[in-house]
């Protein structure tokens, strides 16, 4: 696998537009629409503000009402604030917020890209409001779509050649070491990687065969923020 440098750019700070444009291509607007249909009703009931870390150009978070975000890469940031998101350059692992601000903070394909993700998920916690919501949408590994993503990654993809994709369990062990605890699972993409996806229904759970997993997590019991 090609790795960048540290001093290098990421693909997400050099190829933004790329990355936006994608979400318009016909196989962009069906995966996009099956993704939010299975993280939508685990932020129902969340109320404001919300915040997603790892923002990208902002087209999750305008669909899903955030109204605050962060990314490490300037670049996406303006796409993001054209769509009328409040952006803030940094990183999720050393958020610019106080304690219990938020009432949902939202990771969206980001925690396969972070340097250390138990300190993000720690971050998260740590901004969120008693009774706040942390929900994490990740690819598993081993599904059909992160075998074809981790194969374009060893080809030299540049968006995916930096990501480091975990199953569904080690990202709840993740996520519980971390200080949250998994109260809702939602999935979709059971259908194969094709240039032509079709529109899919999300399913209650989680699976490694699904290609998009979304988990809703409240801060663990014994852990005080
Ligand atoms: C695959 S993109 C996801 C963007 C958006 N959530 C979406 O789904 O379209 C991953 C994003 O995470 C950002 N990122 C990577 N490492 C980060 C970090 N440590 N802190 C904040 N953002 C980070 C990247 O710059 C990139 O915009």
């Amino acid at each position: 696998m090609t790795q960048r440098t540290p001093e290098e750019a990421s693909a997400f700070e050099t190829l933004s537009d790329r990355y936006d444009a994608w979400y318009d291509s016909p196989a962009g607007r069906v995966l996009f629409d099956c993704e939010l249909a299975a993280l939508r009703p685990l932020l129902d009931g969340t109320g404001q503000p919300r915040l997603e870390v790892g923002v990208g150009t902002g087209r999750f978070a305008t669909a899903l009402e955030i109204e605050v975000s962060v990314d490490v890469a300037f670049a996406p940031l303006a796409f993001a604030r054209g769509r009328g998101v409040r952006v803030a350059q940094g990183t999720g692992e050393q958020l610019p917020f106080p304690d219990g601000t938020f009432d949902a903070v939202v990771l969206i394909a980001t925690l396969c890209f972070v340097q250390r993700p138990e300190v993000v998920v720690s971050e998260a916690r740590r901004v969120l409001r008693p009774g706040g919501r942390l929900i994490v949408a990740f690819v598993p590994r081993d599904s059909p779509w992160g075998l074809r993503y981790q194969a374009m990654g060893r080809d030299g993809n540049p968006f995916y050649r930096d990501a480091v994709f975990s199953t569904v369990d080690e990202i709840t062990q993740l996520l519980e070491r971390s200080g949250v605890t998994v109260v809702a699972r939602r999935s979709t993409l059971f259908q194969p990687p094709s240039p032509e996806p079709y529109a899919e229904d999300a399913r209650g759970g989680s699976s490694d065969d699904a290609g998009f997993v979304v988990l809703a997590c409240v801060v663990s019991e014994s852990t005080s923020v």
